[in-house]
């Protein structure tokens, strides 16, 4: 019984330590979350901007652009030398670019831009977050 108790007490001390330094490495380096943070916060201004059907190229140029300078903070922050990693951020960047040449100017093809770039955000969630 004792033992069973001390394995228990181990196990939970292990737990909270573990979810300690989880939290504290997060908190050292903010920026991977708050690169992906920024990177949604536009891509959400665009699927409201679908949903209200107020598709004005302005806006949608705007929020395409952050998305893609944002994008170039991906590799520098997260640190990951995996190649399919980098491999997945390009393809984030290629998409976006093709997304703004395109310069989406009604909600077809806002609609368009939005699944191919959001595609890209899916292929590297897929495997890595
Ligand atoms: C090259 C890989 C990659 C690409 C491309 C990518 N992400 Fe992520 N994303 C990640 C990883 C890895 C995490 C997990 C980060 C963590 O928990 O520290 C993540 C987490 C997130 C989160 C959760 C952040 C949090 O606070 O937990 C959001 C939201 C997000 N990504 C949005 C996006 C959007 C929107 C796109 C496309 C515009 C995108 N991501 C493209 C790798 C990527």
């Amino acid at each position: 019984m004792r033992v069973a108790l001390m394995i228990l007490l181990g196990l939970v001390i292990g737990i909270i330590g573990t979810a300690n330094v989880m939290s504290t490495l997060a908190a050292r380096n903010p920026m991977p979350k708050a690169v992906m943070a920024t990177m949604n916060y536009h891509m959400d201004a665009l699927s409201q901007a679908l949903k209200s059907k107020q598709c004005a190229a302005i806006g949608i140029q705007h929020h395409l652009e952050r998305v893609q300078s944002t994008a170039t903070d991906i590799a520098p922050t997260f640190g990951i030398p995996d190649q399919p990693f980098t491999d997945a951020a390009t393809l984030l960047q290629t998409r976006v670019t093709q997304a703004l040449q395109s310069s989406p100017a009604d909600c077809p093809a806002l609609a368009a831009a939005v699944k191919s770039v959001g595609e890209a955000c899916k292929s590297c969630h897929d495997k890595y977050r």
